[in-house]
């Protein structure tokens, strides 16, 4: 299994080499044979050169490997986030990974938050009209094409079925956006009539944030349009305890490739410190382990991130004195120490 790495921007480059020793450390205890090569897209090189994602990275990401490990872009010498762009969605919307996974993991149980990943308000269909400099029209179209909504809402059901989930959300706006709202809850009925097992129900997005926040118990399963999923998986974040926490997958249900990186971005305020919390990060590679069916290795790296966040290791955005090498080291520790207590190498 290859693996391309884009530590990308501010702390990207610091939670990413932080977080891939337990990678390291799970592919030699069990053999998993996963190798990774690390790539420089993000500020420096766009400044540098002016190439976000470079010609030919697409087809080479599909051809020759199976998911991209990310860290984090954006860069305040670049305001508008053109490079951001050009690679983050670049690689969302090259690779056709329209199903986002950002699990909120909450006390009381996980909600699974699906967010739509490449189109909606995201599509890139826009432009504007300056006068004298000044922008006098602007236009971001919100599009949706019923294909990407079916393959979405059925790849979804189909992961809530299987994590045996009772109860699913379809999160809109189609009170004031009708066109995009109606096509979403007309997919989301009918492909739910092969799921007899889920529970479905509606929201519209603002009353659902508000009711998830107030109290987020009675969510299992949540699909949103692209843009509020954005919003929803931040909010998410909050309740669990923090940006630093939470994680997320973006997969293509076609072809299994898959990204996975950290909900949080590349937070200028701490970039630097050496204090960013890598748990979202590793969780992330949590999440990439469980993705490709090895199963034991995740939970042991869950677990460690688990314990490790809750030890006097844990970063200031957790309460704790530690750094973000000190909170590894502790995880390391306790991975370690868990793989050196196995009986017998079981098999991934
Ligand atoms: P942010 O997520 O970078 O930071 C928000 C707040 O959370 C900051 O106070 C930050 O210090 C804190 N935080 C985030 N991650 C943390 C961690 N691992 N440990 C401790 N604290 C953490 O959001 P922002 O400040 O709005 O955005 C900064 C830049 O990142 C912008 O350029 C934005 O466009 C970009 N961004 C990128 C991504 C991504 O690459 N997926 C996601 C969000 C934002
Ligand atoms: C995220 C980020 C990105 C998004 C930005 C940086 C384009 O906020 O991954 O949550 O809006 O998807
Ligand atoms: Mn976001």
């Amino acid at each position: 299994m290859r693996i391309a790495v884009v530590p990308g921007d501010g702390i990207g480059q610091e939670v990413v080499p932080a977080a891939l020793p337990a990678l390291t450390a799970l592919d030699e205890a069990f053999g998993l044979g996963i190798s990774h090569d690390v790539f420089d897209w993000g500020a420096d090189q766009w400044l540098a050169t002016g190439v976000g994602l470079p010609a030919g990275a697409i087809s080479r990401l599909a051809r020759d490997y199976h998911a991209v490990f990310l860290g984090a872009l954006g860069d305040p010498r670049i305001p508008d986030m053109a490079h951001g762009r050009d690679i983050l969605l670049g690689l969302r919307r090259g690779l056709d990974l329209y199903v986002n996974y950002r699990p909120i993991v909450l006390k009381h149980g996980v909600i699974d938050l699906y967010r739509e990943n490449t189109q909606g308000l995201y599509a890139g269909v826009g432009g504007s009209i300056a006068r004298s400099g000044a922008v006098t029209v602007a236009i971001d179209e919100c599009v949706y094409t019923r294909d990407t909504v079916e393959g979405f809402v059925r790849f979804c059901l189909g992961r809530l079925r299987e994590q045996h989930r009772r109860k699913v959300t379809l999160v809109h706006k189609s009170n004031a956006v009708p066109n995009t709202g109606r096509l979403w809850q007309d997919v989301f009925w009918r492909e739910l009539e092969a799921f007899p097992e889920l529970v479905g129900s509606e929201e519209y997005v603002d009353s659902f944030c508000y009711n998830l926040v107030r109290d987020p118990t009675p969510y299992e399963g949540v699909l949103a349009p692209n843009l509020f999923g954005d919003i929803i998986s931040d909010i998410g974040a909050a309740l669990m305890g923090g940006l630093g926490l939470a994680s997320s997958a973006s997969i293509c249900p076609e072809t299994d490739f898959a990204l996975f990186e950290p909900v949080h971005g590349s937070a200028p305020d701490i970039a630097g410190k050496g204090t960013a919390n890598p748990y979202a990060a590793a969780m992330s590679l949590v999440l990439m382990l469980d993705h490709f069916g090895h199963g034991t290795a995740a939970g042991l790296l869950r677990d460690c991130l688990t314990e490790a966040a809750g030890s006097e290791a844990a970063t200031p955005d957790l309460g704790g004195g530690g750094s973000t090498r000190q909170f590894m080291a502790k995880v390391m520790e306790l991975l370690d120490r868990k793989l050196s207590a196995l009986p017998d190498l079981p098999t991934p």
